[in-house]
């Protein structure tokens, strides 16, 4: 069984090739980053039509690699949402075409769910039940994974994502997009001695982030050359990894759920990943965390997703490229629909 498995929900055009699940042939990404650098943040315009101008020559770059022929393919699988509405739409009809052409079936994968299942590639032992704490650019959820499609949200952002957030903090500090990352490298040479506020919620397991990073903006603009960036960063980096972390093991206490699993953009940060991991060494909990290149989008992860779907759903006939070619993007679907 193969499955070639098309991403383009936002700066990455990806794609890749999937031989039963678990066997990668080919995992091919092309970055946008250096275009988007110069605007401070994604484009979605310039995203949608670097998408279209790149995708073919991906698509063949990823069959060459793994040493494929189209014929050779089983099913077509593709990120539908949520993402960009004109990006996602370049993949969405790619990877329509290409299975009209070929006749094979089309798997439609939920981009989040994609992120949680590139921990099935890093870990090949891991089986639902468990909870995952997504984390990236556009979402911050606490999911429960009952099944390898089955989902239920626990807990979710109620204003910016933490990979937003640390995209909104980086500007402030001067830094490039995607923040995330040069936030984390400038923390690393300064304290967290800055006091910055924590949202926390008696009733739920929700985030919320905009409190702090306008607690960082405000303080920014009153120290003004006096700031000490590396200290913000510092600081700003210990409060986000602290609420994350902390809410995910009151959650897994509550709920008495003895596995999570870390997943999206955002958990490239390695304090996020040391403290989740030596807390739940410390709880007797497991924990398992993806491999660095399935952190932020690939379409690897897609590729895990969509073979979950096709091999485990008896009735193919919902996955016929004729049942779905009426198939659209959806820029803000949510996990589990
Ligand atoms: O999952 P992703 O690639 O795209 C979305 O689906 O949104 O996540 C991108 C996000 C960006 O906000 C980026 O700043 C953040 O992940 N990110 C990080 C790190 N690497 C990427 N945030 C903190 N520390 C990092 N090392
Ligand atoms: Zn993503």
């Amino acid at each position: 069984m193969l499955g070639l498995v098309i991403e383009t929900s936002c700066d990455e055009t990806a794609v890749a090739i999937i031989k039963e699940g678990r066997e990668l042939l080919s995992n091919v990404v092309s970055t946008q980053i250096d275009i988007h650098k110069a605007y401070g943040g994604v484009v979605p315009e310039i995203a949608s039509r670097t998408h279209t101008k790149n995708i073919s020559y991906i698509v063949r770059q990823a069959i060459d690699e793994a040493g494929v022929e189209f014929s050779d393919l089983t099913y077509i699988g593709v990120t539908y949402g949520p993402g960009l509405i004109g990006a996602l739409l370049v993949g969405v009809s790619y990877a329509k075409a290409l299975a009209y052409s070929l006749n094979i079936p089309l798997v439609k994968v939920n981009h989040i769910e994609g992120h949680i299942a590139a921990n099935y590639l890093t870990h090949k032992e891991l089986k639902p039940p468990f909870l995952s704490l997504v984390v990236s650019g556009g979402h911050s959820h606490l999911i429960y994974v009952k099944d390898y499609n089955e989902f239920e949200i626990l807990g979710k952002t109620r204003d910016d994502a933490a990979g937003e957030a640390f995209d909104k903090v980086a500007r402030v500090l001067g830094l490039e997009y995607p923040g995330g990352p040069l936030v984390s490298k400038l923390a690393l040479e300064g304290k967290a001695i800055y006091n910055l506020p924590k949202t926390k919620f008696e009733d739920s397991y929700d985030f919320s982030f905009s409190g702090v990073k306008t607690a960082v903006i405000n303080i920014a603009h009153k120290e003004a050359d006096k700031l000490n960036k590396a200290d913000m960063a510092a600081s700003f980096e210990e409060n986000i990894t602290d609420v994350l972390v902390n809410n995910t093991l009151k959650l897994m206490k509550d709920k008495n759920i003895d596995t999570v699993v870390l997943a999206g953009g955002v958990s490239a940060n390695t304090v996020l990943r040391s403290k989740l991991k030596s807390n739940c060494e410390d709880l007797g909990y497991n924990c398992y965390i993806p491999d660095l290149k399935y952190c932020t989008d690939n379409a690897a992860m897609i590729a895990s997703s969509a073979y979950y779907k096709y091999s485990l759903t008896e009735d193919k006939s919902i996955f016929d490229i004729k049942n779905n070619l009426q198939l659209n993007a959806i820029a803000h679907l949510k996990v589990g629909e």
